[in-house]
């Protein structure tokens, strides 16, 4: 029983399919010939273990990614240029906080819960993106980072709404859109910096130089040095190899960076005709691995400040659940009061 989805579906919020518009997948030789359709696997269909643990290690890599990632930006919105900045930095970083929790939402539907996830990622057991381990000095990082780090994330993530998970690819639907709005205002306030004074554009330039090589490195290691990149590509997870990706984004960068007025900080960047793309430098591997290891410049500090915002949060989550018990508490006398009444 293979269900397909139109390709063009993939891309509609319209065209969620609810969990209980089919019967479920009951085994896993059907869950074999969805994905061979490229099909959409849904929360109550059986699939391989591997796939479940698959789907749980990247949503909530990706989750904790926009959670922690509100951490550079927002140390910018009290000192934002004008109100209006600070107002737009503010929305922004609020879509981050609403990614996480679709993300996280998504991933519930496998089985883990969001306590969890939290839980793994303040035990240091849960990945979060390299990117959100540099620092950002100046005004000029916050257009870089939109610029830069929300381009990435489009590259990458646009693929992502036609994942084989239903629910995954459904939330990337609506992220993408919200982080298309925040590309354009980080290239717009580099495009602002880099037509301002001759302090401006150095400071954008410097901003692009220590974003850049990072921002390439959030699409993942080199392909060969890829482990997951086999099992999700043939599960329909990623649609793009991580080498893949990198090379589109820097073909995209490239006229942009013209259009800006600055420079991509790369003496090997040229465009190779016979391959149709830009040859580009080698990245530093090691520098990659050890911000994965924790060892970038601000881990410690990013681990330090959710852990201190979860400690901090105790309290809503206790009052939350108690709230919760008491409106459940409520019903329940209701219904036994109405079927009293009845009787
Ligand atoms: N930062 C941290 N860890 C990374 C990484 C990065 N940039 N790139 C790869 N890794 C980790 C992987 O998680 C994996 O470790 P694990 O097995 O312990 O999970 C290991 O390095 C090997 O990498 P693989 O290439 O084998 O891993 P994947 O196949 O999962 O590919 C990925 C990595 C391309 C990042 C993929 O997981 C992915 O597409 N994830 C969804 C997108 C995402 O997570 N984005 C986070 C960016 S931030 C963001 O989007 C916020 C926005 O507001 C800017």
């Amino acid at each position: 029983m293979a269900r397909t989805t139109a390709p063009d579906a993939h891309n509609s919020l319209d065209a969620r399919s609810p969990v209980d518009a089919h019967s479920p997948l009951d085994n896993l030789d059907t869950f074999e010939a969805v994905i061979a359709a490229d099909g959409r696997i849904e929360p109550r269909d059986a699939m391989p273990d591997d796939y479940r643990r698959a789907l749980v290690r990247q949503m909530s890599q990706h989750a904790n990614s926009e959670i922690i990632g509100m951490q550079p930006e927002g140390n910018w919105i009290t000192r934002a240029p004008s109100l209006a900045r600070k107002a737009i930095l503010m929305a922004k970083v609020q879509d981050e906080a609403g990614h996480g929790l679709y993300l996280y939402a998504a991933a519930e539907t496998l089985g883990t819960s969001r306590a969890e996830m939290t839980e793994a990622l303040l035990a240091g057991k849960a990945r979060y993106s390299s990117i959100f381990n540099y620092p950002t000095p100046t005004w000029a990082d916050i257009g870089a980072i939109g610029w830069l780090v929300d381009g990435a994330a489009i590259c990458n993530q646009v693929p992502l709404c036609r994942a084989s998970y239903g629910p995954y690819a459904r939330a990337m639907v609506r992220i993408c859109k919200e982080e298309s709005f925040h590309q354009r205002q980080g290239f717009e306030i580099l495009l602002t910096l880099s037509r301002g004074t001759d302090e401006q554009h150095e400071m954008a330039q410097q901003a692009v130089d220590r974003w850049y090589a990072p921002s390439l490195m959030m699409f993942g290691p080199p392909d060969a040095d890829s482990p997951n990149s086999a099992k999700s590509m043939a599960w329909n997870i990623k649609r793009f190899s991580n080498d893949e990706l990198r090379q589109r984004f820097i073909d995209m960068l490239v006229p942009q960076a013209k259009a800006l007025g600055l420079t991509l900080p790369d003496p090997d960047l040229r465009w190779n005709a016979e391959r149709g793309h830009h040859d580009h430098g080698d990245l530093d591997w090691d520098e990659f691995a050890a911000v994965l290891r924790g060892e970038g410049q601000c881990n410690a500090q990013r681990m330090a400040h959710r852990q201190a915002a979860f400690d901090e949060g105790a309290w809503v989550r206790e009052a939350a659940t108690a709230h919760a018990a008491r409106a459940a508490q409520s019903r329940k006398s209701q219904e036994a009061a109405t079927e009293e009444s009845a009787a």
